[in-house]
């Protein structure tokens, strides 16, 4: 049994909570996190266990807009555009890491993924611990990532000491995560941010990782619901498709929104709404490759790599 008792509104409570060593779930402006605080060894051990995912996949240092960055991370004159443009938001930046950051957080590598979150509510969070929170999104490993309190009750329930609620994320889609720690930039997952967008910001041209990630928990097969996703290119295909499927009895939903924003927004609801209704296929329409139509490609894809 899930306790709703667990979700609360009340910043200092999940403030103590984690200063205490505990694990919470906590809102982003673009996914719900699972949160600890970086410097405990035994807090980040338990969000490793929870999530179910291998210690070598390192996490995010959040941090609040008040941090010195510097204590955590080495920024050259890329990340320091980069962070003054475009933090607090939704981007990652993969810096080396100074001797603060501790191997338990990285999986024991020279680099450490830093993000100052937007969402009000976290960044309260964050100036109440004052310190660095580790939080991968909250949803078991290689599963879709919540938008909702709910969800993260729904995937975690009592795993968690407490979800701090603050309502459905404004974006929809983890961070846009660029490596700026090697010689050329390089995106390594998409977001709302794009490379265009950075590109512009420090003057230089993005190039997209392609092939094998050099971030690990970028697997093919992630974000992905029981029920099976199948790509569609227009949503003529999906009608079709769908009318095939009736006819053979296989239920089935269709995925699809004209609008970008709106469909980064309600892409993982959709995905999760598709299990609840217990659907067999998911036919999931690809926006254009343009804006975050980009990382709502890449989420599809990876959710209908079984
Ligand atoms: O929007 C987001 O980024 C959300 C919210 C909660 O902030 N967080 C999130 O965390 O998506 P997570 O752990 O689900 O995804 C972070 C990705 C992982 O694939 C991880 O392997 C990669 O970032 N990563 C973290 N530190 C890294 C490092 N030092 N080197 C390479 N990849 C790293
Ligand atoms: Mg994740």
């Amino acid at each position: 049994m899930t306790d709703l008792s667990r979700i609360t509104r009340d910043v200092a409570l999940a403030s103590s909570v984690l200063s205490n060593g505990g694990i919470i779930g906590m809102p982003t402006e673009t996914v719900y996190g699972l949160a600890a605080l970086a410097l405990n060894e035994q807090a980040v051990a338990r969000v490793f266990a929870t999530k179910g995912r291998p210690t070598s996949h390192p996490l995010i240092v959040h941090l609040s807009p008040e941090e010195n960055v510097d204590r955590w991370g080495v920024f050259n004159e890329n990340a320091h555009a980069i962070a003054k443009a475009a933090w607090p938001g939704p981007i990652t930046l993969l810096v080396p890491r100074t001797p603060l950051v501790p191997d338990w957080v990285t999986g024991g590598r020279d680099t450490v993924a830093i993000r100052i979150p937007s969402h009000p509510i976290a960044i309260e969070l964050l100036n109440r611990v004052s310190d660095g929170i580790v939080a991968p999104s909250a949803n078991r490993f290689g599963q879709v990532s919540p938008t909702r309190a709910e969800h993260v009750l729904q995937d975690l329930g009592n795993d968690v000491d407490l979800i701090l609620d603050g309502g459905p994320c404004a974006i929809g889609l983890e961070s846009t995560i660029v490596d700026c720690a090697s010689e050329a930039l390089q995106i390594l997952r998409p977001g709302k941010i794009t490379a265009l967008q950075i590109a512009e910001i420090t003057g230089l041209n993005m190039a997209i990782t392609n092939g094998p990630s050099r971030a690990p928990g970028m697997m093919i097969s992630h974000y992905a619901p029981h029920a099976r996703v199948e790509l569609c290119t227009s949503l003529d295909e999906a009608t079709e498709k769908g009318i095939a499927y009736e006819k053979q009895g296989v239920s089935y939903s269709i995925i699809h929104h004209e609008d970008l924003t709106e469909y980064a927004l309600s892409v993982y609801d959709d995905l999760r709404l598709a299990d609840v209704n217990g659907v067999k296929v998911v036919l999931a329409v690809l926006p254009y490759d343009d804006g975050i139509g980009t990382a709502i490609r890449d989420r599809l894809t990876k959710a209908s790599a079984h």
